[in-house]
């Protein structure tokens, strides 16, 4: 199951990126770079990642067909085994992305349906979400990310293989912080989620390995 737990490295620079990873060492399977780590840093910190953990590129591209495609087969250069752009480009940007990420089959491609700051209606939130993923899927690509609450949805519209990766989980008397669709790890498993991005719960537990262990034993008690 720790293979299923992606740790979002929301943290300063590259030397708390690596100790983050040293800390958690295979205690998890994937580590997640979002923009501000990787404008900081750039290339060298994900070759130095990808030598111990498989690494998903956050960096939800969102631009012409033509740029998005370029910018697909720079992150599947950089070796990365997992990169997303956000569906709602449209149809043309997404079947752009898949054909540029045909090159790279070990590389998943995912796409961001509806941010989460969003401030549509949480009804219309879904509609579109569940849009946007067919969407995707009909364009070629491997899965979207959503939050726990409608990856049940999705995999019923999309099929079983889509893959859904889910930000949002807390456990025990975690602080929600900004989320506002939380589940614990267990119920994400239940529900359908195939991979699960936790960032601040282990990051600022007082043993982050510890934690992930936590999460990783709570995942195995799903009912599935
Ligand atoms: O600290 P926390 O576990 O809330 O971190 C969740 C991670 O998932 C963050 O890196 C955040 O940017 C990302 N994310 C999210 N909601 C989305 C898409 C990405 O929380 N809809």
């Amino acid at each position: 199951m720790h293979n299923k737990i992606m740790v979002a490295l929301d943290v300063n620079n590259k030397a708390e990126a690596l100790t983050m990873r040293d800390t958690l060492a295979d205690s998890v399977g994937w580590l997640k770079v979002g923009l501000r780590l990787f404008v900081a840093e750039g290339p060298s910190l994900i070759s130095d990642l990808t030598k111990t953990h498989k690494v998903f590129l956050d960096l939800k591209f969102h631009d012409i067909p033509n740029t998005v495609a370029q910018a697909i087969e720079s992150a599947g250069s950089l070796g990365v085994q997992m990169v997303n752009v956000h569906a709602g480009g449209g149809q043309p940007m997404l079947e752009a992305a898949s054909k540029a990420a045909k090159a790279f089959p070990d590389m998943l491609l995912i796409a961001v349906t509806v941010l989460t700051s969003d401030t549509m209606p949480k009804e219309q939130a879904l509609k579109v979400a569940l849009e946007r993923a067919k969407l995707a899927k009909d364009a070629g690509l491997d899965g979207v990310v959503c939050s726990v609450h409608e990856a049940a949805q999705i995999k019923k519209v999309c099929g079983k293989d889509f893959i859904t990766v889910t930000p949002g989980i807390r456990w025990g008397n975690q602080d929600t912080q900004d989320q506002k669709r939380i589940a614990d790890p267990k119920m994400a498993v239940e529900n359908g989620s195939d991979y699960l991005v936790i960032g601040r719960p282990i990051l600022q537990a007082d043993s982050p390995k510890n934690a992930a262990k936590e999460a990783a034993s709570m995942m195995e008690e799903a009912n599935i």
